[in-house]
């Protein structure tokens, strides 16, 4: 499939868009549960693909997130060598209704017809429970936190799996990722930035606690962005550091140590202590500024996947018309069909 020939294809919708602008932003909310998506064409291993090992992979699937996610799917798929070792895990809200996940299903069903996958109900309503009210809303939905629970969600015959966000484009093959070296006892490989203020994600109250602090002591702990994991699921159910990050959410609830949703229980019991992956494979904050709302630049060196973390995503701002540089890679992946059925 030619990325040009997809991007030429979307011309006359975002030109319609552009029209349409306030219209269309009221209509793609009101449409967003029921939209429709084409099929994707069928991806076979190539002559280059030479393993039969399977490549595990692990996203949720919401209704918010799905026009991402079905992105994501098709640009693994497209950049594979073989794709017929590739295994899904859809990890679904246990809270949403039936119809929901029916039509979760459905979507995937009948746009990747050839896809090996299994769907995980997760029960967020526990989840929920742990979270501080006062979370920046988008941070703090319970599916975030999925990525938490792969262990006990996916079977035990999955020892490695990769954790996506819903917001990725892979421009590379996944198999590389997912062979990340782990060594002999670690859990978790995510790329580092060791450049970043690590203190600043957990508040002063934290950092004047000795007894909490002392966690990070003789640790090398550097940020990681929870958005792509590698991880070991026969190690982290040996550790059970499930419970771990659950014992720091609870610490959470008690006294406020951190300010942001997800990310920092992970930091506690994880930073140091992971396996480094190249900067490539997480090429962050395309989403752009959280407050201006401004675009984002690659940061230097080679990209092999890349990630609207931030704010802003590139389907919203291309159906607002108002789409940053970067977002023309996003586009070309792009499964929903165009509701004003210019293209049937
Ligand atoms: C969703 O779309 C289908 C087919 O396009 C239509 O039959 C159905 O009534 C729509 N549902 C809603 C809630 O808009
Ligand atoms: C999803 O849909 C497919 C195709 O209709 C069906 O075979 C499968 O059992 C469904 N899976 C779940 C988890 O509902």
């Amino acid at each position: 499939m030619s990325q040009i020939m997809v991007l030429l294809h979307h011309l006359p919708l975002l030109f319609l868009l552009l029209l349409l602008h306030s219209a269309a932003t009221s209509a793609s909310t009101n449409n967003r549960h029921n939209q429709t998506f084409k099929e994707a064409p069928k991806f076979d291993n190539s002559p280059d693909c030479s393993t039969s090992t399977h490549v595990h992979v692990a996203m949720t699937l919401d209704a918010t997130y799905l026009r991402g996610s079905m992105a994501a799917i098709l640009s693994i798929l497209h950049h594979c060598a073989c794709p017929d070792n590739l295994r899904f895990h859809f990890v679904v809200a246990a809270s949403a209704a039936a119809v929901t996940h029916r039509r979760l299903n459905a979507t995937i069903a009948a746009s990747f017809p050839y896809l090996r996958y299994d769907m995980y109900p997760f029960d967020d309503a526990s989840v929920a429970g742990l979270i501080s009210t006062s979370i920046r809303d988008s941070l703090d939905c319970p599916l975030n936190y999925a990525r938490n629970y792969l262990a006990g969600l996916l079977p035990e015959s999955v020892r490695r799996v990769v954790y996506l966000d819903n917001d990725v484009i892979l421009v590379d093959d996944i198999a590389k990722l997912a062979a990340t070296p782990l060594g002999d006892t670690v859990v978790v490989a995510a790329p580092e930035y060791c450049n970043a203020n690590f203190r600043s994600y957990f508040t002063p109250s934290f950092w004047a606690n000795p007894a909490l602090s002392i966690t990070f002591e003789g640790r090398n702990a550097c940020y990681f962005n929870t958005g792509v994991l590698v991880i070991d699921l026969e190690r982290w159910r040996e550790g059970d550091f499930t419970r771990k990050i659950i014992e720091w959410m609870e610490v959470q609830k008690r006294m406020r140590i951190y300010e942001l949703g997800s990310l920092p229980p992970f930091l506690l019991v994880f930073a140091g202590n992971i396996a480094p992956v190249d900067h490539r494979w997480n090429q962050h904050g395309l989403g752009g500024d959280n407050f201006r709302g401004l675009c984002r630049d690659l940061h230097p060196g080679p990209v092999s996947l890349l990630h609207w973390s931030g704010k802003g995503k590139p389907w919203a701002r291309l159906d607002a018309g108002r789409p940053c540089p970067l977002d023309s890679l996003w586009a070309p992946y792009d499964l929903l069909h165009n509701p004003s059925s210019l293209d049937t």
